[in-house]
């Protein structure tokens, strides 16, 4: 079964034009120009039930624009979603109570209070019963460590617990879509590592399907098989993560070791020397001269080993997040 279907999905935003400097500031109050910027440009996609995808892309790509109106929290400007079996701007309840959209710079717990008041208005948000509420909760608490933070007011905790807090009041009615922005931004590693467990887990638990962005490679290379990722709003690729070093890395790494010393001056025409140690050097080769040039390297340097590797997948995600 799909739990996200969108095509040609699209999102523009009027954004108030205005000429550089303080008087341009001043002349766009009195004559306001009006220019759009299409944030969404006619994504298509297919998400089974149970997956978990990364949705990549640099700042501005389009990623959160994308899943507030997978969430129905925008209405497209133009195309079409079924999320669940839903239309999701139309907000229907039936809808709302088995997604949530949890984002890592906004929180939907109370400040002044402890995070455990929040999830019992939930419970009476969603209409959870009692036993539910209880079987949910301590599940979450349990996974997520969060013992010790339920009953302080949500202000007093660190931003991991917050995270953690925020994670649970998100996932007490079970959704069977998790829509995750930057769930890990702010946190220090071992709190990203346990917020990356309890996702993996949440999923393989409860069948859920999981669409989550993130700058973070890590959470990318732990959590998603599969990967989105979009460009000025625009699909650009969408396979297994694997599959993505093949259509960006246009170089592939030849190492190779040396009997006798070679300086990396000698080996500069044959590509890229991105690491030189006398007796080793590593090359950035393109593609399409690797073995020509290892060849070359084998005939005129002493070489006792060489191999050929594909350029690392953080390196190219690196990229993906930089605009290259
Ligand atoms: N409410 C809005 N009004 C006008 N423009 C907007 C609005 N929201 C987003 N945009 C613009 O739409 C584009 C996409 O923004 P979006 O927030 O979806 O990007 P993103 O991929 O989530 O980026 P980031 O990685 O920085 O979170 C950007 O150019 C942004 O400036
Ligand atoms: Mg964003």
């Amino acid at each position: 079964m799909l739990s996200i279907e969108t095509r040609a999905l699209t999102k523009n935003f009027s954004v108030p034009e205005k000429d550089p400097g303080l008087w341009g500031s001043v002349k766009s109050l009195f004559n306001r120009r009006w220019r759009q910027v299409r944030a969404v440009d006619s994504v298509s996609i297919k998400i089974e039930e149970g997956e978990l995808v990364g949705f990549l892309g640099a700042n501005g790509a389009g990623k959160t624009t994308t899943l507030k109106m997978l969430s129905g929290l925008l209405t497209p400007t133009s195309g079409e979603a079924v999320v669940l079996g839903h239309v999701p701007w139309k907000r229907k309840s039936a809808f709302q109570r088995r997604f949530s959209l949890v984002m890592g710079q906004r929180t939907q717990l109370w400040w002044e209070i402890p995070a455990l008041e929040t999830f019992r208005l939930n419970q009476v948000i969603y209409g959870l019963s009692d036993a539910d509420y209880k079987k949910n909760l301590g599940e979450l608490v349990d996974l997520l460590e969060l013992q010790d933070c339920l009953s302080v007011p949500v202000k007093k905790l660190s931003l991991g617990q917050r995270m953690r807090a925020e994670l649970a009041a998100a996932l007490l009615h079970k959704p069977a879509l998790l829509l995750l922005d930057e769930p890990t931004l702010g946190l220090d590693v071992v709190m990203q590592q346990k917020v990356r467990a309890f996702i993996k887990e949440y999923n393989k638990r409860n069948k859920a399907t999981i669409l989550l962005t993130s700058h973070n490679m890590d959470d990318v290379v732990e959590l998603c098989p599969r990967v989105i990722v979009i460009e000025l709003g625009r699909l650009l690729y969408d396979g297994p993560l694997a599959q993505l070093v093949s259509r960006y890395a246009d170089h592939k790494i030849i190492r190779a070791v040396f009997d006798r010393e070679v300086k990396a001056a000698d080996l500069a025409h044959l590509g890229t020397v991105v690491e030189d140690g006398g007796l080793k050097a590593v090359l950035q080769v393109p593609r399409g001269q690797v073995s020509a040039r290892a060849a070359k390297l084998l005939q005129g340097f002493p070489v006792v080993d060489l191999t050929i590797d594909e350029v690392p997948i953080d390196d190219i995600v690196r990229r993906i997040f930089t605009h290259k």
